[in-house]
C-alpha cells in the first residue's frame, strides 16, 4: 500500500493527538509497516480510506474504534523494558530512596492516627509489561524484610501504582508471567529463586510481589491529577517519544501531584534540560534524581 505525503501527515497527526507520539519526518516507514496490517485488517485499500475510518465519529454505528485505536498505539508504541533495568537507578532506590521513603513514613505514622495516612505512594508511569514495578516491589520486600534499619516500616506501608496507556500492556503484566528470555535480562539467580516459580515454559511472579502493584490504563496526555498524591515518580524510557511541549505538560502534572519534596527519576539518557525548571537536580552516583522545589 502506497503512503502519500499527505497521508502520512494525516496520520501521524493522529497518532500525536491520541498518544503523544511525535514521529519524525525520517520515518514514513513506521507509519506504513505498522499501519498498513491493520488498515488491511479493518478492510480499507488505501491510508485515506483508513484515515478515514478514524475520523468517523461516535455515534456512527460502523466506525472502527475505539479497538482500532488501541492497536494503533500498540503498533506504534516501543514496550522495550527489562527488570531493574539500567542496573544503578534501582541501587539508588534502594540504597538512597528507600531508607528517605522510611523516615516519611515513620513520620506519618507519628502524624496521623489512620495507619492508610503513612504510606508512601510509587508510581511506575509507562510500565510497558511490568518488569519496573515488580523490580521496584521486590526491592520494597527486600528491604522490609531486613528488620535491622527500620524495624516498623513494612511493605504494606509502601502503595505501588503501575499504569501504561496499552491496555494490552497493563494485561500482561498483570499476569506476571516471563519468558526465559525476559527473566535472564536483570534478574540475578537469588532474586529469580525467591520470587518466580517456573510453570511450562514460563516464569510467574509469586504472589508476594503481584499483590504489591496496582496496574491501571492511563494515557499521560490526558489529566491524570485524580490520581493523587505520590511520592516517587518514575518515568523512564516514555517522554524521550514526546515533542517538547508535550513533555513540559507531562512534567507539570509530575510536578503538581508530587508531594513535597517528592522525586522523578527518568530515563538513564533522559533530563529535563529546557522543559521544567519546577526539580531539583540530585546526583546519587551515577543516578539523576529529580525532586520537586
Ligand atoms: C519503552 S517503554 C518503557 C518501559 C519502562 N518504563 C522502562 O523504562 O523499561 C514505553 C512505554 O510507554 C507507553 N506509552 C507510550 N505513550 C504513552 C502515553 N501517552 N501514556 C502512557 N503510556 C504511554 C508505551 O505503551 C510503552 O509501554
Amino acid at each position: 500500500m502506497e503512503l502519500s505525503q499527505q497521508e502520512f501527515e494525516l496520520l501521524r497527526q493522529y497518532i500525536h493527538n491520541i498518544c503523544g507520539l511525535a514521529i519524525s519526518d525520517n520515518k514514513t516507514y513506521l507509519i506504513k509497516q505498522r499501519l498498513e496490517p491493520l488498515a488491511l485488517k479493518a478492510g480499507c485499500s488505501s491510508f485515506s480510506e483508513f484515515y478515514n475510518e478514524l475520523q468517523k465519529g461516535d455515534t456512527d454505528e460502523n466506525r472502527i474504534l475505539p479497538q482500532v485505536e488501541e492497536k494503533i498505539i500498540n503498533a506504534i508504541t516501543t514496550h522495550e523494558t527489562s527488570f531493574f533495568r539500567d542496573g544503578h537507578p534501582f541501587e539508588t532506590i534502594k540504597e538512597y530512596l528507600l531508607p528517605q521513603l522510611s523516615k516519611t513514613i515513620i513520620q506519618r505514622k507519628r502524624g496521623s492516627k489512620r495507619r492508610k495516612g503513612a504510606k508512601v505512594r510509587l508510581w511506575s508511569a509507562g510500565t510497558a509489561t511490568g518488569q519496573e514495578p515488580y523490580s521496584l516491589a521486590m526491592l520494597i520486600h527486600e528491604f522490609t524484610d531486613n528488620p535491622i534499619c527500620f524495624p516498623d516500616v513494612v511493605k504494606e506501608d509502601f502503595g505501588l501504582l503501575a499504569t501504561d496507556i496499552s491496555s494490552t500492556m497493563i494485561a500482561q503484566s498483570m499476569t506476571a508471567e516471563y519468558s526465559q528470555f525476559e527473566i535472564k535480562r536483570g534478574l540475578n539467580s537469588r532474586r529469580l529463586r525467591n520470587f518466580f516459580f517456573k510453570e511450562k515454559e514460563h516464569w510467574t511472579i509469586k504472589s508476594q510481589i503481584r499483590m504489591m502493584v496496582e496496574f491501571r490504563q492511563i494515557n499521560l496526555i490526558e489529566p491524570f491529577r485524580m490520581l493523587g498524591g505520590f511520592d516517587v515518580i518514575l518515568c523512564r524510557n516514555v517522554l524521550i517519544y514526546f515533542d517538547n511541549p508535550t513533555k513540559s505538560r507531562i512534567l507539570d502534572q509530575f510536578y503538581e501531584i508530587l508531594c513535597k519534596n517528592g522525586w522523578l527519576i527518568l530515563g538513564a539518557t533522559e533530563n529535563i534540560f529546557n522543559l521544567s525548571n519546577k526539580f531539583k537536580t540530585v546526583h546519587v552516583g551515577e543516578t539523576i534524581l529529580y525532586q520537586k522545589k
